[in-house]
């Protein structure tokens, strides 16, 4: 007889979980599952790209430069296409905002549906060719006008988020996924291609001990930032040191945040008034997921999900992670606003 006792054979995937979220929304037609099914095939196809890159030669220069000014990388442009054809063939969406696109993408009218999806198809993309941990992000909204699909609809605040995700290509792929109850990971088995339930009900911790900043750009930080920088190296609280980690990949650092505690800093400097760090596509779901898991996500000013965009590659100086290491540093801010 055959040893079934190492297999769970009642397994929750991705698919199966967001199905049955889906029968349990009320009035629910099926479209949001739909698309949220049609991002996760995306991601499974970008991670096993990802994966092949060395191998594939995927890796370089693809020889144009993206809006936001960063290198395009192949698996960048590969990643974009697969979510954009995805999405549009969901037949869910009516809007597509993507990093690597300067314009909206409007969907044609005979595909569209009524939500809208904001996305880093991958994020962090100065590793590729270390092979660090990179990542796709996305938020998804209801379109809010009727009519033609315009700009204006993308610009709406992440409080209006339906669901966010981001995908991890680390050392494992995982997916952290929110409808707006709650925060849950799932973790790709690559034997059965399926994304695999493996932790429910997420929940960050109320204070870490890790911060988390590109301290190279000391310089030209404000003060408050300095100081509450050198704060978590010289406590003069009587309590320890942090430890310091950045990766230097935005989803790598904020899942590790998610995961351990602490904090993850993006600030605004002399050099990027408002960061680097764009609100639509990166700050926005990243905000949602941290607050569905208990943390807290600000700009420094307010909570990054109430900012009214204005612009779809806006950027906003970000930090997020532990509540009380968030209200630490606004204590911080607020010291050096008197
Ligand atoms: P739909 O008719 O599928 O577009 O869904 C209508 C609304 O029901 C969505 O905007 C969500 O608020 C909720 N909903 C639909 N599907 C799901 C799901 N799989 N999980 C959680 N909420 C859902
Ligand atoms: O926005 C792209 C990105 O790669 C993020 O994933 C990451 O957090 C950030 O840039 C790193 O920027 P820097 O190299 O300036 O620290």
């Amino acid at each position: 007889m055959s040893d079934q006792s190492a297999f769970d054979v009642d397994v929750w995937t991705l698919t199966r979980f967001v199905m049955e979220t889906g029968r349990q929304a009320k009035g629910a037609t099926g479209e949001l599952t739909q698309l949220i099914n049609s991002m996760l095939t995306a991601i499974k196809a970008i991670s096993s790209a990802v994966r092949k890159a060395g191998l594939a030669h995927l890796q370089g220069i693809a020889g144009t430069v993206n809006v936001t000014g960063d290198d395009v990388k192949k698996l960048d442009v590969l990643s974009n296409d697969l979510v954009v054809n995805m999405l549009r063939a969901s037949y869910s969406t009516c809007l597509l905002v993507s990093e690597e696109n300067k314009d909206v993408i409007i969907i044609p009218a005979e595909k569209r549906g009524k939500y809208i999806v904001c996305f880093d198809p991958l994020d962090g993309s100065s590793n590729i060719d270390c092979l660090a941990s990179i990542g796709t992000i996305f938020a998804i909204y209801k379109r809010v006008t009727d009519g033609e699909p315009t700009e204006e609809d993308a610009l709406q605040p992440g409080t209006q988020i339906v669901c966010a995700g981001y995908a991890l290509y680390g050392s494992a792929t995982l997916v952290a996924l929110s409808m707006g109850a709650g925060l849950n990971f799932f973790t790709l088995d690559p034997a059965v291609g399926e994304f695999i339930l493996t932790e429910r009900n997420v929940k960050i911790k109320k204070k870490g001990k890790i911060y988390s900043i590109n301290e190279g750009y000391a310089k030209y930080f404000d003060s408050a930032v300095n100081e509450y920088v050198k704060w978590k190296k010289y406590p003069e609280d009587g309590s320890a040191p942090y430890g310091a980690r950045y990766v230097g990949s935005m989803v790598a650092d904020i899942h590790r945040t998610i995961a351990y505690g602490g904090i993850f800093m993006y600030p605004a400097n002399e050099k990027s008034p408002k960061g680097k760090l764009r609100l639509l596509y990166e700050c926005n779901p990243i905000a949602f997921i941290i607050e569905q898991a208990g943390g807290a996500a600000t700009t420094g000013t307010e909570r990054v999900l109430a900012v009214k965009p204005e612009a779809l590659h806006q950027r906003v100086p970000f930090v997020a992670g532990s509540p009380d290491d968030v209200e630490e540093y606004l204590s911080f801010v607020k010291k050096h606003q008197k």
